[in-house]
């Protein structure tokens, strides 16, 4: 199996240049001019198009049991719309109940991906209670390939720690030189709001953010600070929504905290007026933390074009419009949290950043894929455009003009966030390791051929 990719504008992190791509099996083997190939050679004309290393999404949920129901995707719907939308590898997070054993839970969600994936994965290893026997097993799981943890300050009684499990799970992240995602509010506020609004007769979805303001996201990334800093352990949080959290974030990386920071693709398109919408449409916009304020859109595309915010993911966690968030019909609380987005990132994040002139391509680049194989121990075996790097490549025509709408969508789920949102550019092309696996928004890849990415901690 051989692979030429010809003529494109390579797009990286931190270069530009017009070259051939040629690829030996699962591998990018030589880049230059003029590159010809043996016969047999699979050749793909990229003449006025860019080619970018394939993205990666940091935070994406498939199989996730959450608030009473469970979310849409399977491994083998959620690839396929990954890869249409360009992202060819994926980090799930793994998110057992309290109650669960952390090893078979690991060994669950494997099983949910292995065989059944089109795309390459891995997994932020929940640590979703902490004591001796989970300390083990979390070992363990390390030893198998993981090298991250996610932990939750939010949701009270289903996902969350208390503030002894979080201290010892960071010292164990610490040692082991895992890096620690969070998810950052503080959830006793955030249950205590909740119980006031209900009270007072306020259960319409737009209430979601009454019950989380920004100091509530600002309490919880302080205190995970507080936290990383006298344990010395790498911290990554999460989908950062608002100008009150990157000023927790970046005061304490100023006095030597080693966090890593993502926001989302809905935070930096979305505001909290959609959740507003009325006839419960608002639902369909309900996630944590909540879309917010139309201001802090600037905010985060400031903080992407500085460098001060490091990743853009999805927190893709798809439930249906029509049966799922009316379990919140009455009463927003009990709304499934989430907005689907895996397969819109990339278009989305190209349009309204690089096309709108809020950030150059190689941030683009960088964000999504770069920055991210590097803070999750993949580079340069992903986010790069290297000899020996996996052949996992994105050649995107930025003449493409198309809306966005869920009757086109590759996602399992009955409504698009995004529905008739303009387009300007889309994946033509995209690679797995040498195989082209979608073509101008149709899959074409192989179920089972994703492959479980091994990693090795870094963040000693
Ligand atoms: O609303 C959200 N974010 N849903 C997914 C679960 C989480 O908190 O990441
Ligand atoms: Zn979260
Ligand atoms: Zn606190
Ligand atoms: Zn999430």
């Amino acid at each position: 199996m051989s692979l030429l990719i010809k003529n494109g504008e390579i797009i990286t992190a931190d270069s530009r240049y017009v070259a051939d791509i040629y690829c030996e099996g699962e591998t990018i083997t030589h880049i230059d001019r003029h590159l010809s190939a043996p016969a047999g050679t699979e050749v793909i004309d990229a003449q006025g198009k860019y080619v970018f290393p394939g993205f990666i999404d940091p935070h994406v949920h498939i199989h996730l049991p959450f608030m009473g129901t469970l979310a849409k995707d399977t491994y083998e719907s959620g690839s396929r719309a990954a890869l249409v939308g360009g992202t060819t590898t994926l980090i799930e997070m793994c998110c057992p109940a309290r109650q669960d054993d952390a090893l078979q839970s690991f060994e669950q969600w494997m099983n949910n991906a292995v065989g059944k994936s089109a795309c390459d994965f891995s997994f932020h290893m929940g640590v979703t209670k902490f004591d001796d026997a989970t300390a083990a097993q979390l070992r363990e799981i390390v030893r198998r390939g993981i090298s991250s943890f996610k932990i939750f300050l939010a949701y009270k009684g289903a996902f969350g720690i208390d503030d002894t499990e979080l201290y010892r799970a960071l010292k164990l992240a610490r040692e082991l030189g895992v890096v620690v995602t969070a998810h950052c509010e503080n959830e006793t506020l955030v249950a205590e709001r909740c119980k006031e609004l209900l009270a007072a007769g306020k259960t319409d979805p737009g209430q979601h953010h009454e019950s989380r303001p920004p100091a509530v996201e600002a309490e919880g990334v302080h205190h995970l600070m507080t936290f990383a800093e006298l344990t010395g352990a790498a911290v990554y949080i999460v989908h950062l929504s608002c100008r009150e959290a990157l000023d927790e974030a970046i005061a304490a990386r100023q006095r030597g905290v080693r966090v890593g920071i993502e926001t989302l693709i809905q935070y930096l398109t979305l505001d909290k007026s959609y959740a507003e919408r009325p006839g419960f449409e608002g639902a369909k916009y309900v996630m944590s933390p909540p879309l917010r304020d139309v201001r802090n859109q600037e905010v985060l595309w400031h903080g992407l074009r500085d460098g001060l915010i490091n990743t853009v993911a999805t927190d893709h966690a798809p439930f249906d419009f029509a049966g799922q968030k009316p379990l919140g019909r009455d009463d927003f609380t009990k709304i499934p949290n989430g907005i689907p987005s895996l397969e819109e990132r990339i278009n989305l994040l190209y349009t309204y950043g690089v096309k709108r002139g809020r950030i150059d391509l190689h941030t683009f680049v960088n964000v999504a894929s770069t920055a991210v194989a590097k803070q999750f121990d993949l580079f340069p075996r992903k986010g790069a455009i290297q000899p020996g790097a996996d052949a996992d490549l994105v050649v995107f025509d930025p003449n493409y003009r198309g809306n966005i709408s869920v009757a086109t969508q590759h996602m399992a789920v009955d409504y698009s966030a995004f529905e008739g949102w303009p387009i300007e550019g889309r994946a033509s092309v995209v690679t797995v390791r040498g195989q082209v696996a979608a073509r101008d928004g149709q899959f074409t890849g192989t179920l089972g051929r994703g492959r479980f990415l091994q990693r090795k901690p870094s963040h000693f």
